[in-house]
């Protein structure tokens, strides 16, 4: 008796074959599941865009992050990146402004909104941002925050400046006070701290502190920069004041911070003020 023949004409042996394959087949899709979930993933894998949610418990190699577990992860696009002309560097208003001996103040007799920190006069920006640290510091047990000087008047920095250049002389005297119309402080961002019972108050020594080694750390997340580092007198002005923080906001600060530059006049690259004109 003949054979019948297979319809589509495959032989009996393919018959055989196809029937086996198909069962391996059948066998690895019901295996793939927690094998795709315990694989590495390929670091080219795409990720599957598919709306279609998987009724399958075992996640599937889509959910698998593409960085495998210990390499690190790709640089994070910039979300809010750093704006270089978000505020003027000369307006004596603004967050950024650039005040040093080769740069008056405009307006001369500038006064902020003031706003109070302890008691102490400051912009009110300072202000809320001093709390911001106050509580930073406290929380890292550096001590409680004190506000010596904040805000002053251009009259106020009159005396100041005077007192010191009489107690000093003019050269020393003015590598510590600014005179009139120049000063920081009279923008209201500037602040002289101290730490409650650390000692050293407007001393050079307030840098060896708890306080003063956390602030020179972690001010710049508060939004404030060590405005007169030390060994900086030629490009400043002025001698290492540990105590003397400026307010710049935490954009700056933190652009500032992560290029590893300390001072106002080499970040923005304007020329060095290590003294008056006349
Ligand atoms: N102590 C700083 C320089 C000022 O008088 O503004
Ligand atoms: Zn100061």
């Amino acid at each position: 008796m003949s054979q019948p023949k297979p319809r589509n004409g495959t032989k009996p042996v393919n018959l055989l074959l196809t029937v086996i394959i198909s069962g391996a087949l059948v066998l690895s899709a019901v295996a793939a599941p927690s094998m795709a979930a315990d694989a590495t993933p390929s670091p080219t894998a795409t990720p599957s865009v598919s709306p279609t949610p998987s009724v399958s418990p075992t996640p599937s190699v889509t959910d698998v992050p593409v960085t495998p577990p210990g390499e690190p992860m790709p640089p994070v696009l910039c979300g809010v990146c750093f704006n270089p002309g978000a505020y003027s560097l000369t307006k004596a208003n603004s967050l950024w402004v650039v005040a040093n001996k080769q740069r008056p103040l405009n307006p001369i007799t500038y006064k902020p909104t003031i706003g109070y920190f302890k008691g102490v006069q400051v912009a009110k920006v300072t202000a809320t941002a001093l709390s911001q640290m106050a509580a930073g510091m406290l929380k890292a047990k550096a001590g409680t925050l004190l506000l010596n000087s904040g805000f002053r008047s251009f009259d106020t920095q009159t005396v100041v400046h005077d007192r010191q250049v009489a107690r000093l002389g003019l050269k020393a005297g003015e590598a510590l006070a600014a005179r009139p119309g120049y000063s920081e402080h009279q923008t209201g961002l500037a602040a002289d701290v101290s730490a409650a019972g650390q000692g050293c108050t407007i001393q050079v020594c307030f840098a060896n502190t708890k306080a003063g080694k956390w602030l020179a750390a972690n001010a710049w997340q508060y939004g404030f920069i060590l405005r007169y580092p030390k060994d900086q007198t030629a490009t400043t002005g002025y001698q290492f004041e540990p105590w003397h923080f400026r307010y710049v906001g935490v954009d700056l600060a933190t652009e500032m911070k992560s290029k590893n530059i300390t001072v106002l006049e080499k970040f923005w690259k304007l020329p060095a003020a290590p003294a008056y004109s006349y």
